[in-house]
């Protein structure tokens, strides 16, 4: 049991052209030879590709991808998940070579959030360069980077992630977002059997009109961080966060919008952690400094207008 990494996201866009532009344009990502049956392809490291972007007619964040051990694990996990009641599509041989994977599957968690899992990942024949000049993302055993949604059935998907599919707590957090007196919105920072201080994590709360709340991408220092919000601002995508560090995983960075309405976390210095010897924290608050998001900023212009 256990999950080794994030291995790709999958994306529906009606832009992308808009999604070409904002990966290999701010974020400085590789576009790779589209899939066979015409999605757009992106790579951050020696994987075939980490984003897999298809044309549709809506927004939506579709799939995280996640890979297991071996065939037995693979097998393990579906088995898990159908006898907790979850239902479970086998990719196809064709479709699992398109993921450039041996063997995959398709679920969904109690929030209906998408989820893929795959063992026997593969390598590209061409080296990873950036079209933008950054050395690299920080990947290898930690994966692609993160996933955040949203569960409305907070503690039943929680279950599923820790029990089922075998993620690990990290930072099992409550936080007071609308003041103190308000009911506290529960956090889950959970992590794979690597280092990276969550692979996944969830807020309680509705499923955004996107399908996620962010995915993030870890550069190799803040130089890169910088220069990514400079391409943000002058290339025109909105700041869902100003710059800022997190508490919890010690993540340097801020977020951008992506076309498809989530946000890109772009960061850099985050912790790494010993998966194995980790005790779950439960902090009180987000950020140690910075991270105004774009709400706190419109409530607080609302408010000084209303005082004018
Ligand atoms: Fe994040």
């Amino acid at each position: 049991m256990g999950i080794k990494a994030l291995g790709y996201v999958v994306i529906e866009t009606a832009r992308p052209d808009k999604w070409d532009e904002f990966l290999t344009q701010v974020a400085g990502v590789m576009r790779a030879a589209d899939a066979a049956d015409g999605a757009a392809q992106y790579r951050i490291d020696a994987r075939p590709f980490r984003f897999r972007i298809e044309k549709s007619g809506r927004e939506w964040f579709q799939i995280a991808g996640y890979e297991v051990e071996d065939a037995t694990a693979l097998k393990a996990l579906s088995e898990r998940i159908r006898n907790a009641g979850g239902s479970v599509h086998a990719l196809t041989a064709e479709e699992a070579a398109a993921r450039g994977v041996q063997a995959a599957f398709r679920t969904s968690d109690p929030a209906g959030n998408g989820l893929e899992f795959f063992y026997g990942d593969s390598i590209a024949d061409t080296a990873f360069v950036s079209p933008l000049g950054i050395s690299h993302f920080v990947t290898g055993k930690m994966g692609m980077g993160h996933a955040v949604f949203s569960a409305p059935n907070f503690h039943e998907t929680l279950a599923f992630h820790r029990d089922v599919i075998g993620f690990h707590e990290t930072d099992m957090p409550a936080f007071h977002l609308m003041g103190p007196d308000a009911p506290p919105m529960h956090f889950a920072f959970l992590h794979a059997d690597n280092g990276r201080h969550h692979s996944i994590a969830f807020g309680e709360g509705p499923v955004p009109p996107s399908g996620a709340i962010h995915i993030m991408l870890e550069y190799p220092n803040l130089i890169e961080v910088g220069k990514a919000h400079d391409r943000m601002k002058a290339l025109g995508y909105a700041e869902s966060a100003s710059l800022g560090q997190h508490i919890n995983d010690e993540t340097v960075g801020f977020y951008v919008q992506t076309p498809s309405g989530f946000d890109l976390e772009i960061g850099c210095d985050s912790l790494v952690i010993d998966p194995a010897r980790w005790q779950a924290t439960k902090h009180e608050t987000i950020s140690i400094w910075g991270h105004e998001w774009a709400w706190q900023k419109a409530m607080k212009e609302q408010q000084a207008e209303a005082a004018e």
